[in-house]
């Protein structure tokens, strides 16, 4: 075994609590360090040690993170909130390089060996599709802006610091444990949260924007082997090859789900990238990556979740920056006065 205990900020969310069951079975002393925003108690692992902590919190999260002195660090904390980034700035940069950083230090100081972050596709911005991971990053928004500023942020201090790190850049993630409550991101969960509500869902513009949905099982065996394989300093895209609209993801869904209630469009998202379809060589050349689950099948495991868990109330969150562009159905109270 090559690390003894392993810190996962964010394991309480979708994709870190799938990371920290899977060092679980491999037996590994798990740590995770959460506040709730966007996690939930639901996914704990009774094997993990929890301790709830907003990471932006310097002092409290030093004093943590010095307790555990983590050898291997998968960072996921963060507000993944891509377009809501241009309406609640300071929330969405803090949570994503705050916490970042104030994991990174007392890390560092007490010994860590590697982390992993998970970035994202948003750093590419509005750049020729497919993305590589060699391509100058443009980010056309907030959340690609911060995530960004994270990986340059490895690179200088990994140097300084002798510590190894790796950056994957995941997207378009989806499966059980996702946040069904969030009415900002995660367009599967929320199309089949509406659905069932026998409500009709938004589809932000003409719904023509193409995406590689990835399930989530696929995404965390790659993501997880970042953490042990020889790839110090390397950059993963991580996720599904084949790309669909959001108009056909509607209608995959409806199939799926044999609930048809016609969406309804609405105005663009402002700074949202039309088209995201990245290039996964890297990370099947290095970390044996396969785009394994169909979105049929995919979404079914989804739905499965969804039902069982059932209908799910949104949770609205402060709105830093109103103006007229803020999409409509991100008013609390919207979906009431159709
Ligand atoms: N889901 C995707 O498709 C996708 C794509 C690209 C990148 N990512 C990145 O992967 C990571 C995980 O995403 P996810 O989809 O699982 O989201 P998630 O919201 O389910 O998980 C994020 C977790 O971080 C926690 N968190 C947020 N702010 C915190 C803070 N200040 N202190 C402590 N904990 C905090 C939340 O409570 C939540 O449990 C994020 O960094 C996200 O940017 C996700």
């Amino acid at each position: 075994m090559k690390y003894k205990r392993v810190l996962v900020t964010g394991g309480a969310g979708f994709i870190g609590s799938h990371i920290v069951d899977k060092l679980v079975l491999d037996n590994y002393q798990v740590h995770v360090i959460d506040d709730y925003s966007g996690g939930s108690t639901r996914n704990t692992n009774k094997k993990a040690h929890y301790y709830t902590c907003d990471l932006r919190n310097e002092k409290k999260a030093d004093k943590i993170i010095s307790l555990i002195k983590p050898e291997l660090v998968f960072h996921l904390a963060a507000n993944a909130a891509e377009n809501k980034a241009q309406f609640s700035p300071i929330d969405i940069t803090s949570r994503n390089y705050s916490t970042f950083i104030n994991t990174l230090v007392p890390s560092v100081r007490n010994g860590m060996k590697r982390i992993v972050v998970t970035s994202s596709i948003a750093v590419y911005g509005k750049l020729q599709t497919p993305f590589k991971e060699n391509d100058k990053p443009e980010p056309e928004d907030l959340y690609g802006i911060s995530k960004l500023m994270m990986e340059e942020s490895l690179k200088v201090l990994s140097e300084v610091h002798g510590f190894e790190y790796v950056v994957t850049r995941p997207h378009n993630c989806y499966g059980p444990r996702q946040n069904m409550t969030d009415p900002y991101r995660n367009v599967v969960t929320i199309f089949m949260n509406s659905l069932m509500k026998n409500k009709p869902y938004y589809i932000y513009g003409d719904g023509k924007q193409r995406r590689c949905f990835s399930y989530i099982d696929d995404v965390v065996d790659a993501l997880y082997k970042c953490g042990f394989a020889n790839v110090h300093g390397k950059i993963f895209n991580i996720g599904a090859d084949k790309d669909y609209s959001l108009n056909e993801l509607s209608d995959a869904i409806q199939n799926v789900t044999s609930i048809t209630i016609p969406p309804i469009h609405i105005a663009d998202r402002p700074q949202e990238v039309k088209i995201a379809i990245s290039d996964h060589k890297q990370s099947k050349k290095y970390l044996g990556y396969k785009d394994k689950t169909s979105l049929k099948d995919g979404l079914l495991k989804t739905w499965k979740y969804a039902k069982k868990l059932g209908p799910q109330n949104e949770i609205f969150t402060k709105i830093e920056l109103d103006n007229s562009k803020l999409p409509a159905n991100w008013r609390n109270g919207f979906a009431n006065k159709k």
